[in-house]
C-alpha cells in the first residue's frame, strides 16, 4: 500500500472504547492519516459501540456464541467478511478480550494490532496492570505490537513506561497506564500510515522520518 493513502481501520473492541477514542481524536486533529471504517464489539453493551454512534461510525454487535474466549468458527468469518465489506486494510484490536485465531490474521497479514497494558513479554494475558503490581514491579507501562498467533507474542512496535508508585492501587495504576496507551496507539498508527514500519522476524524496524 502506498505510503500516503490514509489508514482504513476497523476496530474490535469489547470494553469503553478509550483507545478507540485516542486514534479517533488523533484522527479529528488532523495528526494520524486514517479513518475508523467499522468498529465491531462482541458485547451488546459495550461502551465503545456508543462512542462509535455518537461519532457516526458503522457499528455492529459481533455475536461470538458458542465461544467465551475467542474468535473462530462461523462468527469469525463474519468477521472477516463484515471487514472486507468496510474495505478495511488495518484492524484495531482496542480491548478486544478475546483471542483471535489464524483466519482473521491471514486475511489482514502484519495488519493487525493490539494494544496490552503491560511491558510484554511480562506480565501478558489478563489485567497487565494488576500482574505487575503483584510481582512487585517498579516499572509498569502499555506495549502495541503487531498480532500473531501466539497471546500477545507478537512483534513489539512501541512500548511507553510509566512508574510503580508505593500507593498505587490495580485502578490508580492503570489509570496511569492508559494515559500512556492513549499516546502510544496513535503513534504506532501514524508509523504504519507512513510506511515506516517493516517486520524482519521478531524485530519490528522503524524507518526514519522523512
Ligand atoms: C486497555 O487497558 C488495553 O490495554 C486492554 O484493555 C483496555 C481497554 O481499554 N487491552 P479501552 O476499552 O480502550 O478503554
Amino acid at each position: 500500500m502506498a505510503a500516503n493513502l490514509p489508514l482504513k481501520i476497523g476496530v474490535l473492541g469489547s470494553g469503553a472504547g478509550s483507545n478507540m477514542q485516542s486514534i479517533l481524536d488523533a484522527i479529528i486533529a488532523g495528526t494520524l492519516n486514517a479513518e475508523i471504517r467499522l468498529v465491531l464489539s462482541d458485547v451488546p453493551d459495550a461502551k465503545i459501540l456508543d462512542r462509535a454512534r455518537r461519532h457516526g461510525i458503522p457499528c455492529r454487535w459481533l455475536d461470538c456464541a458458542p465461544f467465551k474466549t475467542k474468535l473462530d468458527g462461523e462468527a469469525e468469518q463474519r468477521c472477516i467478511g463484515w471487514l472486507r465489506e468496510a474495505d478495511v486494510d488495518t484492524v484495531v484490536l482496542a480491548g478486544f478480550m478475546r483471542i483471535v485465531k489464524p483466519a482473521l490474521l491471514a486475511a489482514f497479514p502484519w495488519r493487525v494490532l493490539n494494544i496490552h497494558p503491560a511491558l510484554l513479554p511480562a506480565f501478558p494475558g489478563v489485567h497487565g496492570w494488576t500482574q505487575a503490581l503483584d510481582y512487585g514491579a517498579k516499572v509498569a507501562g502499555c506495549t502495541v505490537h503487531f498480532v500473531d498467533a501466539g497471546t500477545d507474542t507478537g512483534p513489539v512496535i512501541i512500548q511507553k513506561a510509566v512508574p510503580v508508585l508505593e500507593d498505587d492501587t490495580p485502578e490508580s495504576l492503570h489509570e496511569r497506564i492508559q494515559v500512556q496507551e492513549h499516546l502510544a496507539f496513535p503513534e504506532a498508527l501514524r508509523l504504519l500510515a507512513d510506511g515506516r514500519l517493516t517486520v524482519e522476524g521478531r524485530r519490528v524496524k522503524i524507518a526514519p522520518a522523512g
